[in-house]
């Protein structure tokens, strides 16, 4: 077994790939099959779906989470809408522009609520706003990221909740799951009751952070949004000849449920790193429910892991913050060297 520690704690998409997901590459790679998803990995990828789903569902395999967002987004929205979302979602922080550039300019208005997840009665406003009025954008889709940017979790019965509100005024529900697979290890509850039976229109799977290399995908169980995905995809560039390769990636990520073990090791060491951190007397600013942990370290402590080769983002939300994230490839001996780097500092 290697003992080269993996100290990088910057994003979970500094992980490869677990064997089974370059095996299924390697596979796609040593035959023959028709282009654009007319293959046997992407039926099977579409099966799979529709059983950890428990209905069927439309499928569009696509190359970034950012993209997988942006489409779904613009098959919700009108150009006059106004997409609702937490201040610090990626959607709205991190993503260029490309949900508004998607939607043809709509606009994302924020939505606040305590460790980043939408608050309800913020919502119950927030859906009104402006609604009717020529002068003002129209309330159009709610999206809510899960897990959130901070690591936090929505319940089924949060997402019902504000997934009712929104719905209740005409609005159509998006989640953005580039960390679907560790709520849904977190919370233990259904893929199912997590999204379409809470009233979810339309799912960013999320797969490159958890295991997938390239390829990510586009869960939609609204019908008009489908038919206008499968023209919106194409038009963006992102309707891959060799599909048959992205869906290999993500057969493989989904058999015998390798995306949720995945899912549950990152978390797991992130709930060492939480523990270990505790110990040492350093402040977390919130329980990590998936596999992101925010910390306030002092100088010392950040320079001591900086020096120890460990690389991890700081001081970019408020001085002495910084963030953590692991992986499915991270170690329990990889947590306890950088907490033996945090109790020597
Ligand atoms: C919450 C969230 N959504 C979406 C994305 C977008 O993923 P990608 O980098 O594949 O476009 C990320 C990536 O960091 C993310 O953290």
């Amino acid at each position: 077994m290697s003992t080269t520690r993996n100290r990088l704690f910057l994003s979970d998409n500094t992980a490869g790939a677990p064997p089974e997901v370059v095996a299924a590459v390697a596979a796609a790679a040593g035959e023959q099959s028709a282009p654009y998803g007319s293959d046997r990995f992407t039926d099977s990828l579409r099966g799979r779906l529709a059983a950890v789903f428990e209905r069927e569902v439309a499928v569009f395999p696509v190359s970034t989470g950012t993209i997988a967002n942006s489409l779904g987004l613009a098959a919700l929205v009108p150009p006059w809408g106004s997409v609702l979302c937490h201040p610090e979602s990626h959607i709205n922080l991190d993503e260029c522009g490309a949900p508004e550039a998607f939607t043809g300019g709509a606009k994302l208005v924020g939505v606040p609520g305590a460790d980043c997840r939408v608050d309800p009665g913020a919502l119950r406003e927030a859906v009104r706003r402006g609604a009717g009025d020529a002068h003002s954008v129209q309330p159009s889709a709610l999206s809510l990221s899960q897990a959130t940017e901070v690591g936090t979790a929505y319940s089924a019965a949060q997402v019902r909740e504000l997934a009712g509100i929104a719905k209740e005024a005409g609005l159509a529900v998006h989640v953005d799951g580039a960390r679907f697979a560790n709520a849904v290890a977190h919370l233990g509850a259904s893929p199912a009751e997590l999204t379409w039976k809470a009233g979810v229109d339309v799912l960013s799977f999320g797969a490159t952070k958890n295991g997938t290399m390239t390829a990510d995908a586009i869960v939609c169980f609204d019908g008009a949004a489908a038919e206008q995905l499968a023209f919106r995809v194409k038009r963006a560039g992102q309707l891959a000849s060799k599909m048959r390769f992205h869906s290999a990636q993500l057969d493989a990520y989904l058999a015998d449920d390798l995306w949720l073990r995945l899912a549950r090791r990152s978390n797991g060491t992130a709930a060492r790193l939480a523990g270990g951190f505790k110990a040492a007397g350093i402040e977390l600013l919130a329980e990590p429910q998936a596999n992101i942990l925010f910390a306030t370290l002092p100088d010392r402590v950040r320079d001591g892991l900086l020096a120890a080769g460990f690389a991890f983002h700081h001081d970019r939300w408020a001085p002495g913050v910084a963030r953590f994230v692991t992986s499915f490839a991270h170690t329990d001996d990889d947590i306890d060297e950088l907490i033996a780097t945090v109790e020597r500092a």
